[in-house]
């Protein structure tokens, strides 16, 4: 009998591949299906390709015949790994293809908001450029300052490889401590996440959204900070507390921040954070290049297709099922 398979949005790239192994029904809006849609389809279907947008739950799990979930993204917060575990269901990522994309746009965050890109371009729509000022819209020099890169995997390594060409100096706190030629090949230097915020100009995040990184910014953290701080993140909404964010940046406790993620996404458009003239936000779109994209979409294709033949995923978040 031929595999049945639900893709939860368009993706970037050609199905033929998976249309010759598997019947394929792709979800046709540009909104997720509802969750009710999605508890139907698993009944169904044989693999599901979703995306991070999709909440794969325990009750979704439990009352379906999945035999595998591949989802677009590197991380997979929005998927209870622990119940496919207990199901023998592998569930696949697309990491790495990612990395240079988003510590690009990580990177496009950084420099926006030291020298205030996004609201110069608002000044001048606005008809206020009037001449040439000796004081008008300055920010801090990016070169030669302090960038504290909270998480130390492959982003967050990609961040401090582009911080090395700015001749920073750079901090990072990470659940592992890497060995120290590699820390001597980054020009970087481990430190406690208390000295990083104490001492960074420039604090970027690169750590997976889960439990023990759920608000790891908030009102405490952010007195760490100095006031001249800058804090970018385009890793999960869920590690900065965004009340303590709105308070920190609206008393000038810290002088900007840049978010490409937020909680909840999409951010509401009554939330204070967009009244705020030093705070960027953009729509998640780390991982926006066409390039990665097309990517993205083919490795969730390789790792479905391997969960139907019963393989072993070529990129699995839960390689236990395999025992
Ligand atoms: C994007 O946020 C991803 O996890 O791939």
């Amino acid at each position: 009998m031929t595999n049945k398979i639900f893709i939860t949005r368009r993706l970037p790239t050609d199905l033929a591949q998976l249309n010759a192994v598997a019947s394929v029904e792709v979800w046709p809006e540009r909104q997720p299906p509802p969750y009710e849609v999605l508890l139907a389809k698993v009944k169904e279907v044989d693999g599901l390709l979703c995306l991070l947008t999709d909440r794969i739950d325990q009750q979704l799990i439990a009352n379906s015949k999945l035999k595998v979930i591949s989802q677009m993204a590197v991380g997979y917060d929005n998927i209870d790994v622990a119940a496919a575990t207990a199901q023998k269901i592998p569930v696949g990522n697309t990491p790495g293809v990612l990395t240079d994309a988003t510590a690009d746009l990580t990177w496009a965050l950084l420099m926006a908001a030291a020298r205030r890109v996004v609201e110069a371009d608002r000044f001048t729509r606005a008809g206020l450029w009037q001449t040439w000022e000796p004081d008008l819209l300055l920010g801090p020099n990016v070169a030669g300052a302090t960038l504290g890169i909270i998480g130390f995997g492959r982003i967050g390594q990609a961040v401090a490889r582009r911080a090395q060409g700015f001749d920073m100096r750079i901090l990072y706190t990470s659940r592992h401590r890497l060995e120290p030629e590699v820390e001597k090949a980054f020009s970087t230097e481990f430190v406690p996440l208390e000295t990083l915020l104490q001492e960074s100009d420039f604090i970027t995040i690169h750590t997976p959204g889960a439990d023990d990184t759920h608000h790891l910014l908030s009102d405490r953290q952010f007195a760490l900070m100095k006031p001249s701080a800058i804090l970018i993140n385009t890793a999960r909404g869920s590690i900065i507390d965004q009340d303590a964010l709105y308070r920190a940046l609206d008393q000038k406790q810290i002088a900007a921040a840049a978010l490409d993620v937020t909680e909840p996404e999409p951010i509401p458009m009554d939330s204070p954070l967009l009244a705020l003239e030093n705070l960027i936000i953009t729509p998640h779109i780390g991982s926006a290049s066409r390039q990665t994209r097309a990517k993205m979409a083919d490795i969730a294709i390789a790792n479905l297709i391997a969960g139907l033949k019963g393989d072993r995923l070529p990129h699995c978040v839960n390689p236990e099922v395999y025992g």
